[in-house]
């Protein structure tokens, strides 16, 4: 079993009202038993914005951090119907906000527009976990490299406090689809993801990396072997809180 920190990290995406709190308590609850055994993990759950103000004041040892999923690029206030600020999102207590995530990609987020969320989110002191991936086409035409590389350098700004950017390599083929990639081939990535940033932001340690994509309690126990992996973006099996431990515990097994 791995010492080093891991991250597993909840994407609710649109799920959940405020009886959800239930979930929450019970992931907190293993928590703090699983923290008596030593183990260094770090659970986050990213939940609508309407639940993040609740969670966080009605959550007791507060083990499981809160975190939002998206903002508008728009630092201050503004005529932006519907939408909501880094500041105001910092403000109901998030800590960590999922930006660039495939889901708000295809609903139109460009790498420049992820740019300035990142920008916004960090001024706001969240710690970001940014995501990338490359879609079915781009791994059939081998240019997934480019993809990412293209993702992280157009949308990660030296300037920026790199110790608050968490990567999430999600492959858009695997998002809710049962399929996941082969332990060679995210080994290769993961390791490209690394260098490639390391490399290019002149930093002195590598970034942490999470992989995201149809993780089960099952499949957790085939990445749990791949020690490059520094965590996991869980969707649709965080919405349980059984599954969601299932996960925990057999990454541990
Ligand atoms: P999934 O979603 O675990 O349901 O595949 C992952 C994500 O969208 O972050």
């Amino acid at each position: 079993m791995t010492n080093k920190l891991k991250y597993f990290v909840g994407n609710w995406k649109m799920f959940g009202d405020f009886s959800s709190i239930k979930i929450i308590n019970q992931i907190n609850q293993f928590c703090s038993n699983f923290k008596k055994k030593g183990i260094k993990s770090k659970v986050i759950v990213c939940v609508p914005h309407t639940l993040i103000y609740p969670f966080v004041t009605k959550l007791k040892n507060k083990l499981v951090t809160i975190g939002a999923q998206n903002c508008h690029h728009h630092n201050g206030v503004g005529a932006f119907t519907g939408s909501i600020n880094s500041s105001m999102i910092r403000k109901s207590g998030a800590r960590y906000i999922i930006l660039g995530h495939s889901e708000n990609r295809s609903s139109g987020d460009t790498n420049k527009l992820i740019n300035k969320k990142i920008d916004a989110s960090l001024r706001e002191k969240l710690n970001v976990i940014f995501c990338i991936g490359e879609n079915l086409h781009h791994k059939r035409e081998g240019k997934t490299f480019s993809v990412l590389r293209k993702q992280i350098n157009s949308s990660i700004d030296k300037k920026f406090n790199l110790n608050r950017i968490i990567i999430a390599y999600e492959p858009i083929w695997s998002i809710g689809t049962g399929k996941v990639p082969k332990t060679n081939e995210l080994i290769k990535i993961f390791k490209f993801i690394k260098d490639e940033y390391k490399r290019n932001f002149k930093l002195k340690r590598f970034p942490i990396v999470l992989y995201g994509g149809s993780v089960n309690d099952t499949n957790i126990q085939q990445f749990s072997l791949i020690p490059e992996i520094d965590g996991f973006l869980i969707g649709g099996a965080s919405q349980s809180s059984k599954k969601f431990i299932d996960i925990i515990k057999n990454y541990y097994k």
